[in-house]
């Protein structure tokens, strides 16, 4: 299996791909969560990494908390698309199990050292973290042999402004240092994630069918899907699972941080003559078979019970 680290600000998409990668492991083993401010604040993004733990009844995955603010971005937008509490307020139980004292970015720097080449990093929230452990600790980059975002933009507009998606809108210079960084790269942005459409009939499906786990995911998924219903993050998951499930282009990809009505959008340069000097940065994922991941998906949370 792929050994992984999820680095998510959950988020009801964040605590599906995390329930995702539980109920996959001959595929994914989860190494560590770590979080960071997105959808909600850093309090309240751990907060729903625990409590997306203690549904699933695995105590045994560390939780690291991560940074409550972007590097140099204002904190001036929260993402209400997932309710007041991040999971879509379907009174999901507090957490009854703590996160480790260690910091998500040492934690990401030591497990990454402990384990050169193995470990894969999955960033569905902003990519604070993983910029700043790439900074801290620049001899980890050869040894990350992937990293797998949700985040970006490529050929289509943005989810946060017409121009940038959510993600990359937070923290802009994170997404820019990761996407400069020389690690390979695999990016689910909205030119995918927007094909993975919840409809009202799969929800009804999967509920039936559930137990408790997946149960509370649809109850979250309900919540969620009207503001924006799209299973963004759990792609990443999915792509880990079954890479047939989509296709994709090889393109050069960075972001603008600066200019005030593109902050955060993502440039993805296809053609050779608009990227002199640079190889293709990223693989784009730019199609999905909605159909046979949706499948994958029901199949899965059911099977958590
Ligand atoms: C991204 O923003 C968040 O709302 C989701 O969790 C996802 O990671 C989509 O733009
Ligand atoms: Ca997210």
């Amino acid at each position: 299996p792929s050994r992984i680290i999820i680095d998510c600000d959950p988020g009801v998409d964040d605590a599906v791909a995390i329930l995702l990668a539980f109920a996959a492991p001959e595929a994914v083993k989860v190494e560590a969560i770590t979080t960071v401010i997105g959808n909600v604040m850093l309090d309240k993004t751990t907060a729903n990494a625990l409590r997306v733990r203690d549904l699933a009844g695995r105590a045994d995955i560390p939780v690291y908390a991560g940074c409550p603010r972007p590097i140099m971005a204002p904190i001036e937008r929260k993402n209400s698309v997932h309710g007041g509490d991040g999971l879509g307020d379907i009174d999901l139980p507090a957490p009854v199990t703590a996160t480790e004292s260690e910091h998500a970015v040492d934690a990401i720097i030591r497990i990454v050292r402990d384990n050169p080449g193995q470990i894969t990093l999955c960033p569905v929230g902003p990519m604070t973290n993983i910029a700043l452990a790439l900074i801290k600790a620049p001899d980890i980059i050869p040894l990350i042999p992937e990293i797998v975002f949700m985040g970006g933009a490529a050929f289509c507009p943005g989810n946060s402004s017409p121009a940038a998606e959510f993600n990359f809108m937070i923290d802009p210079h994170a997404a820019q240092i990761m996407l400069t960084a020389g690690i390979p790269l695999t990016m689910f942005g909205l030119d995918v994630t927007a094909q993975a459409l919840i409809t009202r009939p799969w929800m009804d499906a999967v509920e039936a069918a559930s137990g408790a786990v997946g149960q509370a995911a649809v109850a979250m998924l309900r919540a969620y899907g009207h503001g924006d219903p799209c299973l963004h993050d759990p792609c990443v998951i999915a792509h880990l699972i079954d890479p047939t499930l989509f296709e994709g282009v090889d393109a050069w990809v960075e972001v603008e941080t600066t200019a005030p009505l593109a902050r955060g959008q993502s440039v993805a340069a296809v053609a050779p003559r608009h990227r002199p000097g640079h190889e293709p940065n990223c693989r784009v994922i730019t199609g999905l078979d909605a159909p046979r991941l949706f499948t994958l998906l029901a199949e899965r949370l059911i099977s958590l019970g």
